[in-house]
């Protein structure tokens, strides 16, 4: 199976890293934007992060020009239909993912692979709306995508062997390192990450520590490169909070129960970063 074309869906946070790896790779790549607010957005980022690549001296600008060209902007998730590689970074909802993997299945061709970005939503459950569930499979990046290492690769139940490899091999020429796991709720990296956040927030809302103490505290003490809380804002508190849900259902078990703070916060609408404020203020 060899990959030389691919599609990405959706260019926020998780999606516009993906692209960027894709075309600083030499990968031709489908962007499905739904929007044309969103399509702007999209090739603004892009611009940005390029021209800020040239100015590190990491590329030229005809390099710089090259990447930009190999993306080509699509509306129409129909007209997805060359590609080998599809990766969907869609928001975290099982109903619209069966949507948009039914479109798919539909209409690119049927030999191509159809990826999901998803951090917890079942691969093996994505893949049983298709009719080629041997080459549906999880692709799942770590934000932010261009400087983080992983690519955790989640196995469904029916992935065939054949696809996992190609997968694997792409993970490595586009300078990942694929680690293969299983699908089971949160996959591995969720399930250990998600757990320690929660326990963050707990010792937050228990008033054991204000903020800044708790995330130095796993800075100074456990070289993480941010705390937990200044994590779980990048990350985004309703993911985070989407997350543990899925953990809790998925594994019925106590131990994943999503702290009342969290709820409270998602609730308030403080939902990290990409709002200017979750447990820290942000310009
Ligand atoms: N996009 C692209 N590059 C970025 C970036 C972004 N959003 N944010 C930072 N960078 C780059 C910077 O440009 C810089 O690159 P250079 O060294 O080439 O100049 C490099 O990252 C380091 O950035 P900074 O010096 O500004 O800051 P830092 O040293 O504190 O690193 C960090 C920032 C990489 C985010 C670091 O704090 C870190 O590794 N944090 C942990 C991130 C993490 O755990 N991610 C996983 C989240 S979980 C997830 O993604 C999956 C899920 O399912 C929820």
């Amino acid at each position: 199976m060899k990959i030389e074309k691919c599609a990405v869906l959706g260019a926020g946070q998780m999606g516009g890293g993906i692209i960027q790896v894709f075309v600083t790779a030499g990968f031709e790549t489908d962007v499905w934007v739904r929007s044309e607010a969103s399509e702007e957005r999209a090739v603004k980022k892009m611009e940005k992060y390029f021209g800020k690549q040239v100015e590190k001296g990491r590329m030229t600008e005809d390099e710089k020009v090259a990447c930009l060209s190999r993306i080509n902007y699509i509306r129409n998730l129909e007209d997805i239909k060359d590609a080998d590689l599809v990766v969907e970074a869609c928001a975290e909802n099982m109903e619209l993912k069966a949507d948009i993997f039914r479109t798919l299945d539909e209409n690119v061709k049927p030999e191509a692979i159809l990826a999901t970005n998803t951090s917890s939503l079942p691969i093996t459950k994505i893949a049983a709306v298709t009719n080629r569930a041997e080459q549906v499979i999880g692709m799942h990046f770590m934000n932010p995508v261009p400087v983080m290492k992983l690519v955790e690769i989640i196995r469904g139940l029916e992935t065939s062997d054949e696809v996992y490899a190609a997968v694997e091999e792409m993970s490595r020429v586009i300078g990942k390192t694929p680690v293969e796991v299983n699908d089971f709720p949160g996959f591995v990296s969720n399930r250990v990450l998600q757990v320690m956040i929660n326990e963050a927030i707990f010792c937050l809302y228990e008033g054991i520590a204000e903020p800044k103490a708790v995330d130095t505290v796993m800075m100074l003490g456990m070289n993480h490169p941010m705390g937990p809380l200044a994590l779980a804002d990048l990350i985004g508190l309703d993911t985070v909070l989407a997350i543990l849900e899925v953990l809790y259902d998925g594994y019925q078990d106590p131990k994943y129960r999503p702290c009342p703070l969290l709820k409270q916060y998602v609730d308030a609408g403080r939902l990290g970063r990409k709002v200017g404020r979750g447990f820290y203020e942000y310009e």
